[in-house]
């Protein structure tokens, strides 16, 4: 089995200690760090904004995976380029018109992925899939680090595996929620490329330990 990609989720991390938290994670064998933004309105939970994705733009050393849980995310894909990351995911849910979101975020020079909710099927990207480099799939409903994973999320990686090896499309396959050291071989073994970890990582007695063995799996 080819190696993961680790994205650990800043969602978990230490916000008196942030400065110290990201120089961890470029010290470690983290591939992306993963940055979430929440507004309230798309998910039932408030995270951080602009301010915190500059600052951590200008220390991180890893490229930034930022996953917008907000409404009209195609209002924010400029201020997201400039903040310096290299990824922008968006949710299916949140864009009535995906395609013209997806294709302004690659005129802004980063790559485009899509999340989906977990009761949102794969199937839903069939039209899109060759656009993406990235769909993620919400293992957890959105908005909270340390919930419990949703085992259904292993069958919908096989179907994406399935759709995105019959299509030629080049987008990886990223899960967020409840990955550990259960979950993350039987992710891989479905065939996803990134995992994220948020509690699992920032809540563990030694983070860069933990990542090298989410990397070694
Ligand atoms: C939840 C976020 C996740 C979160 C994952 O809405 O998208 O990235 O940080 O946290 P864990 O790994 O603790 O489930
Ligand atoms: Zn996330």
């Amino acid at each position: 089995m080819k190696k993961p990609l680790i994205a650990p989720s800043l969602l978990s991390a230490d916000f008196l200690n942030l400065n110290a938290e990201v120089q961890m994670i470029n010290e470690s064998e983290a591939d992306w760090l993963h940055m979430d933004v929440m507004d309230g309105v798309f998910v039932p939970n408030i995270s951080f904004g602009f301010p915190v994705l500059e600052a951590v733009g200008k220390a991180c050393k890893k490229p930034m995976d930022v996953h917008f849980m907000i409404v009209h995310p195609e209002n924010y894909i400029e201020q997201t380029a400039k903040a310096g990351a290299m990824l922008m995911c968006v949710h299916q849910e949140a864009c009535v018109h995906l395609h013209r979101t997806v294709a302004k975020i690659h005129e802004s020079g980063m790559k485009a992925g899509v999340a989906l909710n977990p009761s949102t099927p794969v199937s839903v990207l069939e039209d899109i899939i060759n656009d993406l480099d990235l769909v993620l799939l919400m293992s957890v409903n959105p908005g909270f680090g340390g919930q419990k994973f949703i085992e259904n999320t292993l069958n919908k990686v096989r179907r994406l595996r399935q759709l995105i090896d019959t299509s030629g499309s080049k987008a990886l396959i990223e899960v967020d929620g409840g990955v550990q050291a259960q979950t993350a071989p039987l992710l891989l073994e479905a065939g996803a490329d990134v995992l994220v970890a948020g509690n699992y990582v920032f809540k563990s007695a030694n983070p860069k330990e933990t990542i090298q063995q989410l990397k070694s799996l």
